[in-house]
């Protein structure tokens, strides 16, 4: 039998998980685990790239791996863990840091969106975010990412790096990985603000479902979702407001767009609204109340990163020692 290809994914813990992030990347997740010999982790190390509360990170990091669980992850046949605890992710981070260009980190839109934000004073972590997130992927020789859409350039430069160094060291030292993007649901909007990303930074509450809301939570907030002026439900571009609703709702059923909005012929955006809410309740209401339950038991997560941490260690430390072994570095004992 053919060994399964690798399938790898993770999440910053560094505030409550949202609806953007299931349905662009976790639903995926759990979708696709069968087929392929996956990694899922929560980004630690990513999260201190801007300031965190140290208490809260803890707690977001072991709530991120709850809710993968949650969702559907099936702790016993994946390899889950936090990526502090595999010390590999940040030494491979380094090399590749020798390896990517300042013209290139400069281009990230992600770096360009979060140093806006900092003032003077912008982490150098920051800005080569995406060598640790390259140094996630190419750890693992990992096949397929599936991310949302907002995560697209770092799989780019992923791949360039991968390339560039497969070039000079020997084209079977990484794997190029390729990005699954969902048909839909990859670019989640803001409830409040339908031409910018539903973002768990968002420092308005109201722009995001948060996988610990309630369902009396998430049915007001998807009522005052911003919609757009007209009255027909239509799945266009200049209505960006309704679209978001659509892809909710397309996501969540796996019905197309179109067949969704064909079925509110001649109704009002308050029926799509009242209608997104409850699908949206439905789908969230199992995954929090899963979450919570497993929070309550601290021993069978630290159990299971543990025993995650140790697996993905053995994995990464044969790629690492290779890397290190072609760049003419002394093998460590
Ligand atoms: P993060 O934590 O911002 O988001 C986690 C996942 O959720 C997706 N996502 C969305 N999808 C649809 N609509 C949205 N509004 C939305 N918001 C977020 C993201 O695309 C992502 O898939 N850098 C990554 C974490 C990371 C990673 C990795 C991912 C670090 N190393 C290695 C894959 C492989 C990030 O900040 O994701």
């Amino acid at each position: 039998m053919t060994p399964k290809k690798v399938m790898l994914s993770a999440v910053q813990p560094s505030n409550r998980l949202t609806l953007g992030n299931y349905l662009g990347a976790l639903k995926n997740w759990v979708q696709l685990q069968s087929q392929f010999d996956c990694l899922f982790f929560a980004v630690d190390l990513h999260a201190i790239t801007v300031r965190q509360d140290p208490k809260e990170l803890r707690e977001q990091t072991y709530r991120a791996i709850a809710t993968y669980i949650a969702a559907g992850i099936d702790p016993d046949s994946v390899t889950l863990f936090a990526q502090s605890h595999v010390p590999q992710h940040a030494e491979l981070a380094w090399v590749l840091n020798c390896f990517v260009y300042m013209g290139e980190l400069s281009r990230m839109t992600q770096f360009k969106d979060k140093s806006a934000k900092q003032g003077q004073n912008i982490p150098v972590g920051l800005f080569t975010y995406p060598a640790l997130m390259a140094a996630d992927i190419l750890l693992y020789k990992t096949h397929l990412v599936p991310v949302g859409e907002d995560q697209k350039q770092h799989l780019e430069i992923t791949r360039d790096i991968a390339q560039r160094m497969n070039q000079i060291y020997g084209n079977d030292l990484f794997t190029v990985p390729e990005i699954y993007l969902p048909p839909v649901g990859a670019r989640i909007m803001s409830l409040q603000n339908p031409l910018s990303k539903m973002s768990k930074s968002d420092p308005d509450p109201q722009s995001a479902v948060y996988l610990t809301d309630t369902d009396d939570q998430i049915r007001k907030k998807l009522k005052r979702a911003v919609t757009d002026s007209g009255s027909e439900i239509a799945y266009t571009a200049e209505k960006p407001g309704i679209k978001n609703l659509i892809d909710i709702q397309a996501a969540i059923t796996g019905q197309s767009p179109e067949q969704i909005t064909q079925t509110y012929a001649g109704k009002q955006y308050g029926h799509l609204k009242v209608d997104t809410a409850e699908l949206v309740a439905t789908a969230v209401g199992p995954i929090r109340d899963r979450t919570e339950q497993l929070l309550r038991d601290r021993s069978y997560l630290d159990d299971l990163l543990k025993q995650g941490a140790k697996k993905a260690r053995t994995r990464a430390e044969k790629t690492l020692g290779d890397v290190f072994d072609r760049l003419g570095l002394i093998r460590r004992g």
